[in-house]
């Protein structure tokens, strides 16, 4: 057995080393999962986007290729508030580019995926799987507690000291300690004033704000990074954008191609995706879009910009596929998610050990 400086969160989740693989909708998979559960750490499913029989069939999928550890990860945002003027100048700002990229008729402003609620929270306890992992909150408190009474550990993100202590008030197990650097949606959900701060600054202050395990993410993409998170009080790190270029991932061949040859210099937060910050290798649409802020409510603008984002990924041009990516990127690699996962692994413990 590999020796960690912490082992809270390898008792907690059931695995035997302290790396969770990511959720990511629209990139994680069953061969991903499984892969990483296999070889020790949390595998997880990014569900927020999928239906209920959608989640069953994966989570089915999962389970046939790795008996061991699984996360299932869904959304807890407010519901969208339609604003009908916003929506307009949405769609008169996005024309151009469906015309440009030949993406056919533009959708409506609609809502395409929902926050968890009651019945995702049967089709999870059918489900069964050890962990249940939530982003921009957690759900109503009932649905909480059908979870943990069916003895499924509880995890959610936050991005700062407040967050964490909300989290765990409301039945957390461990927090997700998500800093800026991170790929993908940022997911804040309270009132801030500043802002969202790094992982360095802010994993230790998550530490010394809760009583349960912190889990670093955002940056984090080699051995040097899990090992800087134990220094700074984490007991575990979370890491996605190690894994989008590998074959276990669905993102597109553009999206892999631009993550592969990206410095980890050329991210930055868009909303012009779906509504909500995400961390994006800059593209055409990213940059022309970054002073908009008056985007339809968040998930609003996912129905809209999905063909878009087809059309774009279709035509093997980045111009305006969501590129998901943290800050991390420069140091992504074209290889296996097992390669990927070991690797992880052999240089935390090499610079642990040390
Ligand atoms: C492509 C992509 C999709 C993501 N989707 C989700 C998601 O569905 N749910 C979630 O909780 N986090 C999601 N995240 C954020 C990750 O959970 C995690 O915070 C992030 O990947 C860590 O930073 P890193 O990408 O620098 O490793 C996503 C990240 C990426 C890169």
């Amino acid at each position: 057995m590999t020796h960690w400086p912490d082992s809270r969160l390898c008792d907690l989740l059931d695995i035997d080393h302290p790396i969770i693989q990511a959720p990511m909708a629209g990139a994680s998979t069953a061969e991903m999962a499984a892969v990483v559960g296999n070889a020790g750490g949390l595998g997880s499913l990014g569900c927020a986007m999928m239906t209920a029989s959608g989640v069953l069939d994966v989570a089915a999928k999962t389970r046939a290729l790795s008996n061991r550890a699984l996360n299932l990860n869904f959304f807890c945002h407010k519901s969208p508030i339609e604003d009908a003027k916003r929506a307009k100048a949405a769609q008169e700002r996005l024309k151009p580019w469906f015309d440009k990229l030949g993406a056919g008729v533009m959708p409506d402003v609609s809502e395409g995926h929902f926050p968890f609620n009651a019945e995702i929270c049967e089709v999870v306890l059918e489900a069964s799987p050890k962990v249940a992992s939530f982003h921009f909150g957690l759900p109503e408190e009932a649905l909480v507690l059908r979870l943990k009474d069916a003895g499924i550990v509880i995890l959610s993100s936050a991005t700062t000291g407040a967050e964490a202590r909300w989290l765990v008030e409301r039945g957390a197990d461990a927090v997700i300690a998500q800093g800026a650097e991170a790929g993908g949606h940022n997911g804040w959900f309270l009132p801030r004033s500043g802002e969202v701060a790094g992982t360095m600054a802010l994993v230790p202050r998550v530490v010394d704000t809760v009583d349960c395990p912190v889990i670093a993410a955002g940056g984090i993409a080699d051995g040097r990074g899990i090992a800087a998170a134990f220094a700074l009080g984490a007991a575990g790190v979370q890491v996605g954008t190690a894994f989008l270029a590998t074959p276990e991932s669905v993102v597109s061949d553009i999206h892999k191609q631009t993550l592969v040859a990206a410095t980890g210099d050329d991210t930055q937060f868009s909303q012009a995706f779906s509504g909500r910050a995400a961390r994006t290798i800059v593209n055409d649409y990213a940059q022309a879009m970054a002073t908009v802020t008056d985007w339809p409510d968040f998930p609003l603008m996912n129905t809209v910009t999905a063909p878009l984002r087809v059309a774009s990924a279709k035509a093997n041009r980045p111009d305006a596929v969501s590129l998901w990516a943290g800050q991390g990127a420069g140091l992504v690699n074209e290889s296996t998610t097992r390669d990927v996962f070991e690797s992880l692994v052999k240089q935390a413990q090499s610079i642990l050990n040390k």
